[in-house]
This record gives C-alpha cells, sequence and structure tokens, in this order.
C-alpha cells in the first residue's frame, strides 16, 4: 500500500483529521505529500476512572470542551490557516461524542468552504500502519483489536474487506479491562493488567482458550472471562488474592492471546495471506507482539504505540485515502453501530 504521494490520488492537500467516538479527543493534520504534520491527543481516563467505565454524557462535554483548542494548537504546529479538507470520526462509537465532531467538521466545512469526509473508526485503526515508514501492501490480513471491536479481515484493498471472524461477546479489550476491574486494577485496565502479569507465571492458571479448537474464526472471552472470576473469588475466599494476583493476570493474558494468534494463524493460512496488520488498542500488547513474531507465518505490520489506541492521525490518514469521498457536508452522521464489511471501495474521480 503507497501513502498517499503527490500526485498519487490527488494533488498534495492537507487534511484535518477529528477523533471523538469514545474518550480520546484526537486531532491531526496528514498533508497527502509530506505525511503526517501534527497531532495531539488529550485523553479522558482520569474523568472515566472515577465511574470505573465511560460515561456517555461525560465524554461528549469533554470533547466539547477540548476540540476547539487542540485545532487551533494543530492548524498552528502544521503552520496552516487552514486545511483542504476535514475528516472525522462517524461511527461506530458513542451517538453523542460522535455528533461533537461530526458537528465541529460541519461547521468549520461551512466556515471554510472545503470538502469533509465521514470515516469509519476501525478504517482508520486499519491504515493506522500507514503512517510507519515501512507500510504494508495490499493485500493482507487485518487483526482488530479494541475495547469494542475483534475482528479478523481479508483487507483485498481499501475498502474490499471481507470479515472473516469477529467476537460473539465481549471484545478483548473489554475482556482486559472487565478482568483487571476484578484484579482491582482500576480503569482502563488493559495496560495495568499486561504490566501486572509481567510479574506472573502464565501456567499458573489453565485457563480456556474459547473457540481455539473450532474451525470457525470467531472468537468469545465471556468464557474466559468467567473462568477468571471464579479463580478471584477462590483466592479471596482463601485470602490469597494479593499473592495470586499476577499469575491470574499472566494466565488470562495467555489465554487471550493465545486465542488471537491462533486464529490470526488459521485465518492467513485459510485465504492464503502472508501479512498482516495488528491494530486497535490491544495492538499495544507486548505478548501480542512477541507471540505473532513467533507464529504468524510472514510479516506484521502495527502502528507505532501511541496510534495503537484512538488518535486523530488514522483519522487524517483514512480521510486523505477517501478524498474522493468527500463532500460538502450536509448531514452529520453518527453511527453507534456500523459493519466495516459494509463499506466499499473510494469512489472514482
Ligand atoms: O482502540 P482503543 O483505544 O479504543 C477503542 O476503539 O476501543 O482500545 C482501547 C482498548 C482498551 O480496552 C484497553 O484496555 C486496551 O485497548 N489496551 C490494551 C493495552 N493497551 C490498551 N490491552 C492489552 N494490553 C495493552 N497493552
Ligand atoms: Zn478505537
Amino acid at each position: 500500500m503507497q501513502r498517499p504521494r503527490n500526485g498519487a490520488i490527488i494533488a498534495a492537500m492537507k487534511v484535518l483529521g477529528l477523533e471523538t467516538s469514545c474518550d480520546e479527543t484526537g486531532v491531526a493534520v496528514y498533508d497527502t505529500g509530506d505525511g503526517l504534520v501534527a497531532h495531539a491527543l488529550h485523553s479522558q481516563v482520569d474523568l472515566h476512572a472515577l465511574y470505573g467505565g465511560v460515561v456517555p454524557e461525560i465524554a461528549s462535554r469533554d470533547h466539547q470542551k477540548r476540540l476547539l483548542p487542540l485545532i487551533r494548537g494543530v492548524l498552528r504546529e502544521a503552520r496552516i490557516d487552514r486545511p483542504d479538507a476535514i475528516a472525522y470520526t462517524a461511527g461506530p462509537g458513542l451517538v453523542g461524542a460522535l455528533m461533537v465532531g461530526g458537528g465541529m467538521a460541519a461547521g468549520l466545512g461551512a466556515a471554510w468552504n472545503c470538502p469533509v469526509v465521514a470515516v469509519h473508526h476501525m478504517e482508520g485503526h486499519l491504515v493506522a500502519p500507514l503512517l510507519e515508514p515501512d507500510p504494508p501492501a495490499f493485500p493482507f490480513l487485518a487483526l482488530l483489536v479494541s475495547g469494542g471491536h475483534t475482528l479478523l479481515v481479508h483487507v483485498r484493498e481499501l475498502g474490499d474487506y471481507i470479515q472473516l471472524g469477529t467476537t460473539l461477546d465481549d471484545a478483548v479489550g473489554e475482556a482486559f479491562d472487565k478482568t483487571a476491574k476484578l484484579l482491582g486494577l482500576g480503569y482502563p485496565g488493559g495496560p495495568a493488567l499486561a504490566s501486572l502479569a509481567g510479574d506472573g507465571d502464565d501456567a499458573a492458571f489453565s485457563f480456556p482458550r474459547p473457540m481455539m479448537n473450532r474451525a470457525e474464526l470467531d472468537f468469545s472471552f465471556s468464557g474466559l472471562k468467567t473462568a477468571v472470576m471464579i479463580e478471584v473469588r477462590k483466592a479471596e475466599a482463601a485470602g490469597t488474592l494479593d499473592a495470586r494476583r499476577a499469575d491470574i493476570a499472566a494466565s488470562f493474558q495467555r489465554a487471550a492471546i493465545d486465542t488471537l494468534v491462533g486464529k490470526a494463524v488459521k485465518a492467513a493460512e485459510r485465504v492464503g495471506l502472508d501479512r498482516a496488520v495488528v491494530a486497535g488498542g490491544v495492538g499495544a500488547n507486548r505478548l501480542l507482539r512477541e507471540k505473532m513474531a513467533e507464529c504468524f507465518p510472514g510479516d506484521v505490520y502495527y502502528p507505532r504505540l501511541e496510534f495503537c489506541t484512538d488518535n486523530g492521525a488514522m483519522i487524517a490518514v483514512a480521510g486523505a485515502l477517501r478524498l474522493a469521498d468527500a463532500a460538502e457536508c450536509r448531514e452529520i452522521i453518527a453511527r453507534a453501530r456500523w459493519p466495516l464489511a459494509s463499506l466499499e471501495r473510494p469512489a472514482r474521480r
């Protein structure tokens, strides 16, 4: 896959990307000639940590407060007064939070008289490795692992997606977060659980690898979560939870990562792909990266760590790749649900 270099898609254009689908306000400017020129992020994690999870109303209000100052700062850093186009996350996500980014894109698009592109959040994650110096070429297998999704996708080219597998219950990031909560690690628990797991024995508990031996490429994490809950309760009753916490974290992480990697390898063999992209928040997990390097029969591409979790840069680059779909913004699109496989290739000009 090529970056949209000067002239490859359209004459160099600067695209402002806005991400507000959940609890991170992300803003960036991507230049179709020079690549990423500026980006900024404000995380709401501290706000939501008080409640142990994302509170939608608080998320929307905080995006509202942060977005404009972040946009001003990023435009200043990019040394421009206005972009040539605006891309915003239109879903899937929290509708109120999405409306803040969509409303801002519509307002600025009208004021600046520039086109607006509605971006699919998971397509943003999918193209985030294009921001790196050695981007993957199409086709590839995508393992998209976040707090809301666990997807295996055959990516034939941009907008040509065949979903090979998804989760039947919890997303893997959600399973990390819920397990972390059981272990008293606060919110969001993924990174804290991964770090605690580093001190534990991953063979201490034999947790299930759900669906591993089935031919389908779907995932299920709720049984694993329940198995962890039973061990936590047992340890609590025996007064040994503090001593066993790291072992439980390590054994859970190992089971979850074995499942992801096992299915990714199976999927690549089935459709004959020797390249994979791993993206989304759980893509930051070190064990996942180690196990993919060990087991995946081919090259594996990742975004840099800061672009694994939600950010504006991935939305700006996805918008740049979809400039052909840009339009004068007449309606704000905000979709709670939006299947990735329903996307189409960008329009031809
Ligand atoms: O992509 P993302 O920022 O937001 C969504 O679109 O959901 O992903 C956030 C998820 C959270 O569930 C978080 O706990 C998880 O990614 N996460 C991790 C790690 N870093 C973030 N899970 C496991 N290991 C990590 N190092
Ligand atoms: Zn995300």
